[in-house]
């Protein structure tokens, strides 16, 4: 909260009282950042409220690791004899790198980026949970973390790799989701940055997350921004469409996150033998569809239950005997050691 009493006692008695000028060449100012002696800094409290803040000199802020900019996210599994391997994080390496060059920053070598990964994961080891009891999420991530005031790319950047123990990504655990397609806003537009793993990507779609979720919905599915006839994404994971023995996918064009999972799942359902499809999928086949599920590295694949679009909410097939179950098994099972890798997927740690 503001506080009137003082903010006049400061300017009563400063906390400072030096020269009337600060030493700066006041005929040359450009746009640089020339950091005056103070800022202030006010937090914010857990139940949202912005209590008394203070002047402090000027200087770096501690930010938590989890605060994110350009990041990644990869897992570390338990096979049941112990060992422990990584999913693909050679993969997560290059989309930072694309990402990076999206954003102009510069990015770790694949192989720097791989190292990083396997070094946190061996030195938290005692973090991996026990097989089939969940995952190492391991979240690499990339920030500007140098000064600066005016637009430009920062002129020095931090690469972080940290870990948590997770479960399930969603409340439901892997029951069915009940998923409702937003119309009013959209979470990327043609050009913009939607392709890229940022914070960027995450930010737009908290207000209509938050809304849905207040109505008991699981997830948001985007539409495109142009038509918004066209599905993009959910706001945690990418999604598929099941007709027959056709799966379709909105393809990856600058607006939605190519994910790994994704990448993962459309190379099993290849294998048993189903069509896919990566095109434009309007909302009419997806209300229309067999199934539904979603794919992502925090959200694993998961099924829809139910979509709600507009005044209409369509049911889906679910349950153990569902393609969805099927390509999740396979890739579950490839992932914790139960079915054995034969695509060089898993690199051991
Ligand atoms: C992931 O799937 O790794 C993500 O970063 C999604 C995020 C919403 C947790």
């Amino acid at each position: 909260k503001y506080n009137a009493q003082a903010a006049s006692a400061l300017r009563e008695k400063p906390l400072y009282q030096d020269d009337e000028y600060a030493d700066v060449d006041w005929d040359n100012l450009g746009f640089g950042l020339t950091p005056a002696d103070y800022m202030y800094v006010m937090k914010c409290s857990k139940d949202g409220e912005f209590t008394q803040g203070e002047l402090s000199r000027f200087g770096n802020i501690q930010l938590s690791p989890s605060a994110g900019a350009i990041y990644e996210g990869t897992k570390a599994y338990r096979k049941e004899n112990g060992k422990l391997h990584l999913f693909r994080p050679d993969h997560n390496a290059v989309r930072m790198q694309l990402g990076a060059e999206r954003m102009l920053m510069p990015s770790p070598s694949v192989d720097q980026f791989v190292d990083a990964v396997k070094q946190t994961a061996f030195a938290n080891k005692r973090w991996v949970p026990p097989s089939g009891k969940g995952s190492l999420y391991i979240r690499p991530l990339l920030m500007g973390s140098g000064p600066v005031l005016g637009l430009g790319p920062s002129r020095e950047y931090t690469f972080i790799v940290y870990a948590s123990p997770v479960g399930n990504y969603f409340k439901e655990g892997i029951a069915a989701l009940n998923l409702y397609v937003e119309e009013e806003y959209v979470r990327a537009a043609p050009g913009g940055a939607g392709g890229v793993k940022s914070i960027t990507n995450y930010a737009p779609v908290l207000k209509a997350l938050s809304r849905a979720k207040s109505r008991g919905f699981s997830d948001v599915l985007y539409l495109d921004s142009v038509k918004k006839k066209y599905l993009e994404e959910a706001s945690s994971c990418n999604v598929f469409v099941i007709k027959g023995r056709t799966i379709s996918t909105p393809a990856t064009n600058g607006t939605i996150l190519e994910g790994i999972t994704r990448k993962s799942v459309m190379e099993i359902a290849s294998d048993q033998g189903y069509e896919v499809v990566e095109k434009a999928v309007h909302v009419d086949e997806v209300m229309d569809a067999d199934e539904v599920f979603c794919t992502g590295t925090a959200v694993g694949v998961a099924p829809v239950g139910t979509i709600t679009y507009q005044d209409k909410r369509v049911e889906y097939e679910t349950g153990d005997e569902s393609v969805c179950q099927k390509l999740r098994s396979v890739l579950v099972g490839i992932q914790t050691g139960l079915i054995e890798d034969t695509k060089g997927w898993v690199t051991c740690i």
